[in-house]
């Protein structure tokens, strides 16, 4: 049985204060509940450690939006993986739709960071999904092949077996756009036959795979109920903690 997992991208938003305060509320009540589901924060880069401090003791897991290959150099500007280590972060997030579309990112590169996060050790969180326009020409199926070609290439299914991945599907982030229910699911089952058949059923079997885009409480449960979702990146919704308090109890609902 494959826990869920809730996951919140705070993206390029709050401040040290609200960061903080967020990670409170979160941790206070995840505490206070202890959901069967797992949960993490990711905030941006310099709110890494404050809210480290914040969610000691707590169940709720840390991870970063982004992070380099190199482990240490002249790379301006750049956070390694052994930095979100060293602040206590359990996760990463990497090939975000965001990172592709405004940061030039591709398969190679999101290869590249995959193969370093996996060396270290640090779980991944690996984003992939189809614009609108693929979508629209039949080519979903396509472009999440090519994606994950490309950005698992060279790898065991040992090391797979370290990644989640989200399905995000990019007509769907930030616009109030949600893939229906149906519409996640036959992503969802695409992307388990696909490791099924490129590495091994056991390895499809167990591997998470959380979806991303307009996740809110109201649709929370609809989508988390399909037998293939076992979780959520969620962006908008998890700078509000009763919203993403909300989210994770509908998934801990499932869960029970
Ligand atoms: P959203 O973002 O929930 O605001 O649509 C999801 C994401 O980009 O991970």
């Amino acid at each position: 049985m494959r826990r869920k997992f809730v996951a919140g991208n705070w993206k390029l938003n709050t401040t040290l204060e609200s960061a903080q305060s967020l990670a409170r509320e979160v941790a206070s009540a995840v505490a206070a509940s202890s959901p069967s589901v797992d949960v993490a924060v990711c905030p941006p880069f310099p709110y890494l450690y404050p809210v480290k401090q914040v969610l000691a003791g707590s169940p709720v897991e840390l991870g970063g939006q982004n992070a380099y290959h190199e482990k240490s150099g002249a790379f301006t500007g750049e956070t390694s993986l052994e930095m979100l280590l060293d602040v206590g972060c359990q996760w990463v997030i990497l090939g975000h739709s965001e990172r592709r579309q405004f940061f030039g990112e591709t398969d190679a590169s999101i290869n590249r960071k995959i193969a370093a996060a996996i060396d270290r050790g640090i779980g991944v969180i690996f984003c992939i999904g189809e614009l609108l326009e693929d979508r629209q020409s039949g080519n979903t199926e396509s472009v999440l092949t090519t994606q994950l070609q490309g950005g698992l290439a060279g790898f065991t299914s040992a090391q797979v077996a370290q990644l989640v991945i989200a399905y995000e599907p990019v007509w769907a982030i930030g616009t109030g756009v949600t893939a229906s229910p149906d519409q996640a699911e036959a992503a969802h089952a695409f992307i388990r036959n696909w490791l099924a058949s490129r590495f091994d059923a056991q390895l499809a079997a167990g591997l998470r795979i959380q979806y991303g885009g307009s996740v809110k409480p109201e649709n929370a449960k609809e989508i988390l109920s399909k037998p293939n979702v076992d979780g959520a990146l969620v962006g908008g919704a998890s700078l509000k903690s009763d919203q993403f308090l909300g989210i994770i109890n509908a998934a801990a609902e499932l869960a029970r």
